[in-house]
């Protein structure tokens, strides 16, 4: 008995032992992806996608047909590896029409390869894009759900406001049937009369009048509080942009971070528009979809038009307009708030505030930016504490409690947007 549970015993830290090393490699591999994904999106996104040709080559499926030791040669210095007269070099180069792909010499081979894991990551299929439907439409749903109880809501309010008007009728009735009954036992009065000594009843019921009072106020409050609450609200507000920019073509189907175009919103106050410089980093060759046909899509040649940009010679003229685009979020002056506090500080998502931009073809205000909207999330969300800031107000407390002094500087004094829009 002693022998088979021994050998039991051994089987089991095994296999227990190999789990926890496939799983050690797996997680590993799943770091190098992530990893390389990271460095993919900051330093190759802005030329190549994984599985459409941008600027340079799609670059789905690379990693089955060119070896790692090629791709990381290139990769750190592509114009070395053509010089050299590397055939499949040589080849891409001209196919590219000569054009050059910046050097990422100090780029270690490790960092390399954890590129290449993930486009080898990309390049097999998965059912990413449904899941991420699948979560806009739960959101949807959401916002369905919120309908449907509010309307619910107001019905039940409607049944108890006709229940409550029922009565009160009722009681109005027994007033005046009690009043006519003594009237008429007089003479045939007059509907004027009638009326008055209708009056007469209802100021004299008191319980009657304080409720009438009451129901008023009631209403008024309610009234009042909701408009109060929704003075500028714009949710839903999608005015019509000069040029036809769609975030679900572009941060959706392309996958173009919203760091590309919006840098700001991580490490300012304002998240910013991009200018059509920024633009120009793709469209100075993407110019229009294959339904064009090659020619130049009428809302690109816009792009070229605001930049004086001669799409045939290349060249920049020098009479450059800038695009208006119409702004859409738009605080009034006497409230502050910040981007980098909400992105970067407390790892808000643009999308909880901004909504599924990018399933976007034309941006409209998802929240409804009203006092209410900000005082309601910060009573309900945990601040993240794993932060410079609040590492370095944990050092200035700690520097208090030795004795030490403490200056503006230390919580932040110096930092711009503290005294600056
Ligand atoms: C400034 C634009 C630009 C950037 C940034 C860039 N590339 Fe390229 N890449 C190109 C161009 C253009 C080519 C086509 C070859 C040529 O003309 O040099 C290319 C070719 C390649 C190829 C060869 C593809 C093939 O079919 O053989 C690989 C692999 C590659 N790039 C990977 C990367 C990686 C990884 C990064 C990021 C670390 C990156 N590139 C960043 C422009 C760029
Ligand atoms: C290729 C560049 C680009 C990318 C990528 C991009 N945007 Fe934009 N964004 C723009 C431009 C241009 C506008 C102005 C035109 C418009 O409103 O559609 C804009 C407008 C907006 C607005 C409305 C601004 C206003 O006027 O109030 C929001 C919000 C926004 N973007 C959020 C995002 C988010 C979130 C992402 C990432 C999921 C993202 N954007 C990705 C270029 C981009
Ligand atoms: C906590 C909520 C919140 C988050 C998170 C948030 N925004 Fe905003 N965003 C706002 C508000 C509020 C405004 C209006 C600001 C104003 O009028 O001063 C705004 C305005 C904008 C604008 C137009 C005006 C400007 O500031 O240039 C853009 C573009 C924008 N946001 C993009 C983004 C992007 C991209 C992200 C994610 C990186 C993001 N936002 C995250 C609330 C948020
Ligand atoms: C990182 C690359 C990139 C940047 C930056 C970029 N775009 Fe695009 N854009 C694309 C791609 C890719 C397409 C899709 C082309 C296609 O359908 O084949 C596209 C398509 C478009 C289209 C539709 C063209 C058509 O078929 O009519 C418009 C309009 C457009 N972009 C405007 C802009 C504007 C404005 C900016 C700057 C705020 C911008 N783009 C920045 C990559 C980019
Ligand atoms: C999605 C939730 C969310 C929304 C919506 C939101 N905030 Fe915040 N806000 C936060 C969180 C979380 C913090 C804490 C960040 C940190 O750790 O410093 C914060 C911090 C702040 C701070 C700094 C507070 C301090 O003491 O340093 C200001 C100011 C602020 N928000 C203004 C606003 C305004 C104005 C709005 C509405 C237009 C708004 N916020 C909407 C989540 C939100
Ligand atoms: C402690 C508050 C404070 C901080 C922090 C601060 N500033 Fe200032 N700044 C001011 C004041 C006040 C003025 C106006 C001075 C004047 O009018 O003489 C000013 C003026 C300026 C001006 C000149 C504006 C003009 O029109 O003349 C610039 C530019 C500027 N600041 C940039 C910055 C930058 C960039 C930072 C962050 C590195 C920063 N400031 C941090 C308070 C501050």
């Amino acid at each position: 008995m002693r022998n088979v549970s021994s050998v039991l015993g051994k089987l089991a830290r095994i296999v227990s032992m190999s789990l926890a090393l496939l799983f050690a490699v797996t997680t590993l591999r799943a770091q190098d992806v992530k990893e390389g994904e990271k460095i993919f999106k900051s330093k190759c996104a802005s030329c190549h996608a994984i599985g459409q040709k941008r600027v340079g080559p799609a670059l789905k499926g690379i990693t089955d047909t060119k070896s790692e030791e090629w791709l990381i040669k290139w990769v750190q210095n592509s114009a070395a590896l053509i010089k050299s007269g590397d055939p499949d070099a040589v080849a891409i180069f001209e196919e590219y029409n000569k054009s050059v792909m910046t050097n990422f010499t100090d780029m270690p081979d490790e960092q390399v390869k954890s590129v290449l894991a993930y486009i080898k990551d990309e390049s097999t299929e998965k059912p990413k894009e449904g899941a991420a439907a699948g979560g806009g439409a739960a959101k949807d749903d959401n916002a369905n759900l919120f309908m449907i109880f509010g309307l619910v809501g107001v019905v039940i309010l409607a049944i108890v406001v006709i229940v409550v008007l029922n009565r009160v009728i009722r009681t109005l009735e027994k007033v005046i049937a009690t009043n006519q009954a003594a009237i008429e036992a007089e003479e045939e009065p007059k509907t004027s009369k009638k009326f008055l000594s209708f009056a007469q009843g209802f100021i004299k019921n008191k319980k009657l009048v304080g409720f009438a009072v009451l129901m008023l106020v009631a209403l008024l409050g309610v009234g009042g509080w909701k408009t109060m609450w929704n003075v500028g609200v714009h949710t839903g507000y999608q005015p019509v942009q000069p040029i036809k920019f769609s975030h679900q073509l572009h941060a959706g189907v392309n996958k173009i971070e919203c760091q590309y175009c919006h840098g700001g919103a991580f490490k300012s106050k304002n998240a910013s528009i991009p200018s059509a410089n920024v633009c120009m980093n793709c469209h100075n060759t993407i110019t229009g979809s294959e339904h064009y046909d090659g020619e130049i899509s009428p809302e690109i040649a816009k792009i070229y038009r605001a930049l004086d940009w001669n799409p045939e010679t290349r060249a920049y003229g020098n009479n450059p307009k800038p695009i208006q685009w119409v702004r859409i979020h738009n605080l009034p002056d006497f409230a502050y708030f910040n981007h980098s506090q909400h992105v970067t500080v407390a790892g808000v998502e643009c999308q909880t505030c901004h909504g599924p931009i990018e399933t976007m073809e034309e941006v409209y205000q998802y929240s409804p930016l009203t006092m209410k909207w900000c005082v309601d999330c910060h009573q309900t969300t945990d601040v993240k504490s794993d932060n410079k800031y609040y590492e370095d107000l944990i050092k200035a407390h700690e520097s208090i409690k030795k004795g030490e002094k403490m200056t503006a500087a230390m919580i932040g004094g110096l930092e711009c947007g503290k005294c600056h829009y």
